[in-house]
């Protein structure tokens, strides 16, 4: 099962002279837009998603309308025939047939590099479960390029659910590959950063710390990137509960942060930051939704103007070795190959689909 098309499933999956490609292409884009509403005149982007959203799609689609090209998909999969059974490998092996990108949203870890092992197009991953959200790193990223003019030397606060937050997972392993980034990680003990993220950062040079008070860490920060608890994520209500309106982000709290601070969120927010805050000119949440969609006007731009650099599955196979994740795909689709790679270390297996790791 290898793909001839270029996909972006994992932005890990490129150098980042590539991504700095795509953001500066953003930003030209959003200086002047009109230059490229033609570009994609005659093609179609299919948006799968099997999980609610409003701006990943909604931005996807007004990407593609803003190129001249058109959108079919699904916002709800019991529209479709996912609800009598369809794989993703069938859905995407005829919904690719339709178009020239397929755009996919899945509450399960790996489901967009399942689905791009079978699709006759470029697949763009839209948020896996848990697991990853590259456009909204390259969003974030391009969010700090206009903001902060710079994507090297910051201190970053990230609080809320940082388990569970996949757009926190993608940002952390990216802003890792830019000089002098530190990172100061606030959450429960229940929620904290998952060991393999905190080992990507050590491992691209980066600095980090755990903490669990806002007040105390926010007047250090150039950047305050806050977190939803994710409700849908936990396994039962009391959980959720215990965790909610842990953090809030409140007008007395912004007193205590830089004047030149920025405060970010993926959205959308519950509690995490009062209607206060809104006000604040540091506050840039909307702003950021609104650059998603020049950024993923360039990526769609990027992606149909690539050929295939790499190969999809680069792992291996070991007879009888599954993946311990409940959450990935391959424990949820059956014929899909359980392909594992070394971590650096030996004894560690990663799943290639989810990055769990597993010891042998
Ligand atoms: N940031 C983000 O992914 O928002 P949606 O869930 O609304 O797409």
């Amino acid at each position: 099962m290898q793909s001839q098309y270029q996909h972006l499933i994992d932005l890990s999956d490129y150098p980042v002279s590539w991504w700095k490609k795509v953001i500066d292409l953003g930003e030209e884009i959003k200086n002047d837009p009109s230059r490229f509403a033609h570009e994609c005149d005659g093609k179609v982007m299919a948006t799968l998603f099997y999980e609610p959203s409003t701006r990943t799609q909604m931005s996807f689609q007004t990407a593609m309308i803003r190129l001249g090209g058109q959108i079919i998909g699904f916002d709800n999969p019991n529209n479709s025939s996912v609800a009598k059974g369809e794989t993703i490998k069938d859905t995407t092996k005829i919904v690719s047939s339709y178009a020239d990108v397929l755009v996919i949203r899945h509450p399960v870890a790996g489901a967009a590099k399942a689905a791009s092992l079978t699709s006759d197009c470029s697949v763009i991953n839209a948020g896996d479960g848990g697991h990853l959200h590259p456009t909204q790193t390259l969003t974030d990223l391009l969010t700090l390029q206009i903001e902060k003019k710079t994507l090297s030397d910051l201190t970053i606060g990230m609080c809320g659910d940082l388990l569970n937050g996949r757009t926190v997972h993608s940002l952390c392993k990216a802003l890792s590959m830019f000089k002098g980034n530190k990172f100061v990680f606030i959450s429960t003990p229940e929620l904290m950063m998952p060991a393999y993220i905190k080992d990507i950062i050590k491992a691209n040079g980066s600095t980090y710390e755990e903490v669990n008070s806002l007040e105390e860490a926010i007047p250090s920060l150039d950047v305050l990137y806050m977190t939803r608890i994710q409700q849908e994520r936990f396994a039962s209500q009391e959980e959720y509960l215990a965790q909610k309106n842990t953090y809030i982000l409140d007008y007395q709290k912004m007193l205590l942060a830089k004047r030149d601070m920025i405060v970010m969120h993926p959205l959308p927010r519950v509690d995490e930051i009062t209607v206060e805050v809104d006000d604040d000119p540091r506050a840039k949440y909307f702003v950021q939704a609104k650059y998603g969609v020049y950024v993923r006007m360039a990526l769609i731009l990027t992606i149909l103007s690539e050929k295939k650099t790499s190969e999809t599955l680069i792992g291996k196979l070991y007879p009888g070795v599954q993946c311990d994740n409940p959450k990935c795909i391959t424990n949820h689709e059956g014929y899909l190959p359980k392909s594992f790679r070394f971590s650096g270390d030996e004894t560690l297996l990663e799943c290639e689909y989810c990055d769990e790791r597993k010891l042998i």
